[in-house]
């Protein structure tokens, strides 16, 4: 990887925000710097100047300045305030994701990337996306903290167990980045690295053609809402219906048996699956039952892309959409999803431990079974 930074130490300025970051640092560094000299040296100028001649010596007295403690209080609330600002502006840029952004989902695991497309492709420590094109990553773990961290685009964001965190960048050119796991998460942690490949649209639409998409989030969703997991029997309309209508449900707020609301949103689908009887929807009984250790967190990606798309949400995706359900895609699905529910060690704190067990879930919504 070539440094092309106006610092030689820096990593390259690759996103939209790279400079801010950068910029917000060096204004931290010369803050630093201005204040750190002159402290110095009129410490060593005062003690020599002022140091003890005779014992017992009195001083003699001062007053005060108004003038000197005016300038010394504006300029620090002036310097402090630039910090708060420049840093806040910095923070909610890279931590309010755009609507507009193409989606990915990120699983981390002991001591991977699992990458998957919205078309459907995989891969496994390597993303590839397109230059000038906003990205947004939905992540999750299998099993503990990590972090994605990818210094060219100056961002990172923890990858937490039992929930969703989202990070977002534009690649501003192409070529070759690192990525890190910024998190201590046992023997391999130095380990679960890989890259992400900016490329142009066009080098980006012939590398997703060329690689067989397997079922996209929505397809692998589907299917196991309407087959394999049996949601539909359910939730699907007609007088069969005995779940909460999951169409148009997506970004509405939710009234809860007990009279709180909640946003439908990915979070709380998600908890709805695994813990169906925290958070009951108004006028429906607490008869789902859980799906907790019966689906990988890849499974759940999928289902909670399927509900969204029910509302009309999806993540626009990258060029050639690609449907086919080849039979060595479905070996590569059921591969990467038997470690995750055999050979991950479980946490205590996302063991079996029934349905109250979310650390979110309201108080009083828990006592509802
Ligand atoms: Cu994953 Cu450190």
């Amino acid at each position: 990887m070539q440094y092309t930074s106006w610092v030689p130490i820096f990593p390259e300025q690759a996103s939209t925000f790279a400079w801010q970051v950068d910029l917000l640092y060096f204004y931290l560094i010369a803050v630093s710097i201005a204040f750190s000299i002159p402290i110095v040296a009129a410490i060593i100028f005062f003690g020599l100047k002022y140091k003890e001649r005779e014992k017992y010596a009195t001083p003699d007295e001062l007053h005060g300045s108004i003038v000197l403690e005016t300038t010394w209080s504006i300029i620090p609330f002036v310097v402090s305030m630039t910090i708060f600002l420049g840093g806040a502006y910095v923070y909610f840029e890279q931590y309010t994701p755009p609507t507009d952004a193409m989606e990915i989902y990120v699983v981390g695991k002991q001591w991977m990337w699992k990458m998957q497309h919205g078309t459907g492709q995989r891969e496994i420590n390597e993303l590839h996306v397109p230059v000038g094109r906003k990205i947004k990553l939905t992540m999750t773990t299998e099993d503990v903290l990590h972090d994605f961290f990818v210094p060219a685009f100056r961002t990172k964001a923890d990858v937490v167990p039992g929930r969703y965190t989202y990070l977002w960048f534009e690649a501003t050119k192409p070529g070759k980045y690192h990525l890190f796991c910024a998190e201590y998460c046992g023997l391999n942690h130095s380990g679960m690295g890989g890259w992400v490949y900016v490329m142009e649209q066009k080098d980006f639409d012939n590398w997703l053609a060329g690689n067989t998409s397997g079922q996209t989030p929505v397809e692998l969703g589907k299917d196991l809402f309407q087959n394999k997991l049996g949601c539909a029997s359910c939730h699907a309309g007609g007088p069969q219906q005995r779940g909460a209508k999951l169409e148009g449900i997506y970004g509405k707020e939710v009234k809860l048996v007990g009279g709180q609301t909640v946003v439908a949103d990915d979070q709380y689908i998600r908890n709805s699956i695994l813990n169906p009887a925290s958070q009951v929807v108004e006028g429906y009984q607490p008869i789902m039952p859980t799906f907790k250790g019966q689906v990988t967190d890849e499974q759940l990606n999928g289902l909670v892309a399927y509900i969204k798309s029910l509302s009309g949400v999806t993540g626009t995706t990258g060029g050639t959409t690609g449907t086919s359900l080849s039979a060595s895609n479905t070996a590569t699905n059921s591969a990467s999803s038997l470690p995750s529910n055999t050979m991950t060690p479980r946490r205590a704190d996302r063991g079996n431990s029934g349905p109250g067990s979310n650390p979110n879930a309201p108080a009083a919504a828990n006592s509802n079974r």
